[in-house]
């Protein structure tokens, strides 16, 4: 195992430059999938990877490849990577750090003159995020094969309705690459941990063991528009009353599988939304995620009997329709091992850990050797745009991805 150092301070002064497309008042980002800060952030990000040397291509969902040779060009990649795109509520590190980390990482090799065996590509994925469009995962979805090409492109704006393609086309990032189809020989995702458990270890590294698995889900209550005034209580078939109890039974279901199972209603549309009218119709989401598959399930049962009862007692009509789920994902032990060797090497205090968010990694999992390198973030906060990280930290879980990078790419035979 090798111990190279990164250049910390160039790895902040990239990730605060990228932070400044699409800086909030409070210290943030938001920067929607597809959206023009979105491509000005790709923009930076491939001025950065050809100033670095690298080769960049863009497929047709939009996922950007930079490429930087190995001595053996017959080799397939090893990738690392994570996304641009940011929640409207969004911070600095949350997938900028993996696609930051991944640039320093070849900016280091540089400055080495150090040539792997094995080609390296940093990745920037498309619509990591899943909150202008739904899902989560879509330009490492549709990579991996999980999503045809078409539903990926298809994916409407959550509110306006604008195509994923479309919008992808307007800021000039619908490549001429296809997608995927190609072998990956490893995929290493830096990440921000997004909770609590690495600062309150104390411990800078997080060796990311997989990932819970999610289950998502859209709701339809309809019940019946009326007129605020004469319409007497008894008669009523107020739609958000009985999303209210719906949304309340949800997060009860959350604590009912304490300590991990997680459960939350983030995306609701009331409608018609006026203040005098009895609401007719309520829309919203749910994210469900726990690390074991059958809990997963018994959530799901609890949840439809929840929804059923609620809409009962209102007189209403309630349709529950799973959207998106993926089990939980276990990374490939020999990587994950590289990422602990990596930190070992470094005398870096480390941990194993679950990971709570979905990452592109997941879907990567799917068809290559996949691990996760988590850095702490302050508070735990994250979706937020006081979310925060360490220099010191961001910079160790760097020097963790390069050499765990050069554990697989110095050795990209298969051994
Ligand atoms: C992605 O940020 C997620 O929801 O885990
Ligand atoms: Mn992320
Ligand atoms: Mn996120």
């Amino acid at each position: 195992m090798r111990n190279l150092q990164v250049n910390g301070e160039r790895l902040w002064a990239s990730l605060m430059e990228l932070a400044r497309i699409g800086a909030t008042e409070k210290g943030g980002v938001c920067r929607l999938a597809a959206s023009d800060l979105d491509g000005e952030a790709r923009r930076l990000f491939i001025r950065w990877c050809a100033e670095a040397g690298c080769t960049v291509t863009v497929d047709r969902i939009g996922n950007i490849f930079a490429r930087r040779p190995g001595r053996n060009p017959e080799l397939p990649p090893i990738m690392t990577g994570s996304h641009l795109d940011t929640q409207p509520t969004g911070g600095r590190f949350d997938g900028a750090y993996g696609v930051m980390a991944g640039l320093e990482v070849v900016r280091t090799l540089n400055d080495l003159g150090y040539e792997t065996e094995a080609p390296i590509e940093i990745v920037a994925w498309t619509n990591e995020e899943g909150s202008r469009f739904s899902p989560a995962m879509v330009g490492s979805g549709v990579f991996a094969g999980v999503f045809d090409l078409s539903y990926g492109l298809e994916r409407p704006d959550n509110v306006t309705g604008a195509s994923l393609g479309g919008e992808l086309a307007r800021i000039g990032f619908a490549g001429p690459e296809p997608v995927g189809g190609r072998p990956v020989a490893a995929y290493f995702e830096a990440h921000i941990e997004q909770g609590p458990i690495l600062e309150a270890a104390g411990k800078p590294i997080g060796v990311v063991t997989g990932a819970q698995g999610q289950r998502w889900y859209e709701v339809t209550v309809t019940g019946q528009e009326a007129h605020a005034g004469p319409t007497p209580m008894p008669r009523r078939r107020d739609a958000l009353v009985g999303a209210a109890r719906m949304i309340d039974a949800v997060n009860r279901i959350g604590h009912a599988h304490a300590p991990y199972a997680c459960a939350t209603v983030g995306f609701v549309q009331v409608s018609p939304n006026s203040r005098n009218t009895i609401p007719g119709q309520v829309f919203f989401t749910i994210d469900f995620r726990h690390p074991e598959d059958a809990v997963l399930t018994a959530m799901d049962r609890e949840l439809r009997e929840a929804c059923a009862a609620a809409a009962a007692t209102q007189n209403l009509d309630v349709a529950v329709e799973e959207f998106w789920y993926f089990p939980p994902t276990p990374f490939n032990p020999a990587l994950v091992n590289s990422v602990r060797a990596a930190a070992m090497a470094q005398d870096l205090p480390h941990q194993d850990i679950i990971s709570g968010a979905g990452h592109d990694a997941v879907y990567m999992a799917r068809i290559a050797p996949t691990a996760m390198v988590f850095v702490p973030c302050v508070g735990g906060i994250s979706h937020n745009e006081i979310e925060d990280a360490k220099p010191e930290d961001l910079t160790a879980g760097c020097a963790v991805l390069l050499n765990a990078i050069l554990d697989r790419a110095d050795f990209a035979e298969p051994r």
